[in-house]
């Protein structure tokens, strides 16, 4: 059975892409069949990818309206064992479909369309948009658990409450299994005081949620890079990009406390 897994955080620009699209390559390389599904209209992890409009036809969109089976939206990537279900602004329209009535336990569908697929990979990677809309919350039915990324700034923790008021919500009702996998510091900087306050803050309110690399007493930290912030405008993950960068090396740490090692 796949481990779904979703990245999520209603604040906007907190390195949710970045993550998801990381991660997913990381657990490639590590030998995994990963799908990457992007749930986000604006596409950013499809096109991270190296993907353009051109390239595919259907995406996540023609499979939450029924139109098409996900197996047959899936494109392989430049990256042995990763695969991506794409996404297209198109997928703004969903909203309106699920405003419609005429679908049936709404807040499931994604979970229902991933149900012929959840032996084939190992893990599944869900991207999700900067909203806690009705795509986010059918991403989150969906997930055995999500990775929360918090962006090393001012206003940091905000909206967190909310966010994780929704998690609970959803595991009291529909999704019983859904956990918090972690907070995941982003962009942070050792030369900003904001950033060091930010993850004393978060070393201080959730240390046990926090991804550690086994025997390895500091956290998981993916530092602002350059090379991060570089490698989507050449199609590809930073671990693929400048495999020695510090970006890279950290979303490679992520992978392996994901993967216990
Ligand atoms: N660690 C980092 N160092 C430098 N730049 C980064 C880092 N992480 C992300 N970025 C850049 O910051 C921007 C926002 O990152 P990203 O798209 O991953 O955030 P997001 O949470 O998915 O945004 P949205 O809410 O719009 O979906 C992107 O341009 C990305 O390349
Ligand atoms: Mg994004």
């Amino acid at each position: 059975m796949s481990d779904i897994i979703c990245i999520a955080n209603q604040k906007g620009g907190v390195g949710k892409t970045t993550t998801a699209v990381n991660l997913s390559a990381s657990l490639a390389q590590n030998g995994k069949k990963v799908l990457l599904i992007d749930a986000d209209p604006q596409s950013n992890a499809t096109t991270s990818l190296g993907f353009s409009r051109g390239d595919y036809e259907f995406n996540i969109y023609h499979v939450l309206t029924g139109m098409k089976d996900i197996k047959d939206i899936i494109l392989k990537t430049s990256i042995d064992g990763l695969s991506i279900a794409p996404s297209n602004i198109g997928l703004v329209g969903i909203e309106k479909e699920f405003h419609s009535n005429k679908i049936e336990e709404k807040e499931l569908l994604l979970k229902r369309k991933l149900s012929s697929i959840k032996e084939i990979y190992d893990f599944i990677i869900i991207d999700s948009p900067p909203a806690l809309g009705s795509i986010t919350i059918n991403v989150l039915s969906a997930s055995d658990s999500v990775i929360i990324p918090i962006q090393c700034e001012f206003f940091a923790l905000d909206g967190l409450a909310q966010l994780l008021s929704t998690i609970s919500m959803l595991q009291k009702t529909i999704n019983p299994k859904l956990s918090v996998r972690g907070f995941l510091p982003t962009m942070y900087s050792n030369q900003n005081n904001l950033s060091k306050q930010v993850l004393e803050d978060l070393e201080h309110h959730f240390r046990n949620k926090l991804f550690h690399i086994d025997g390895d007493d500091e956290c998981v930290v993916i530092p602002r890079n350059v090379k991060i912030a570089e490698s989507p405008s050449f199609g590809q993950p930073v671990v693929n990009y400048a495999t020695t960068s510090k970006g890279s090396i950290a979303y490679k740490s992520l992978a392996d406390a994901i993967l216990g090692v």
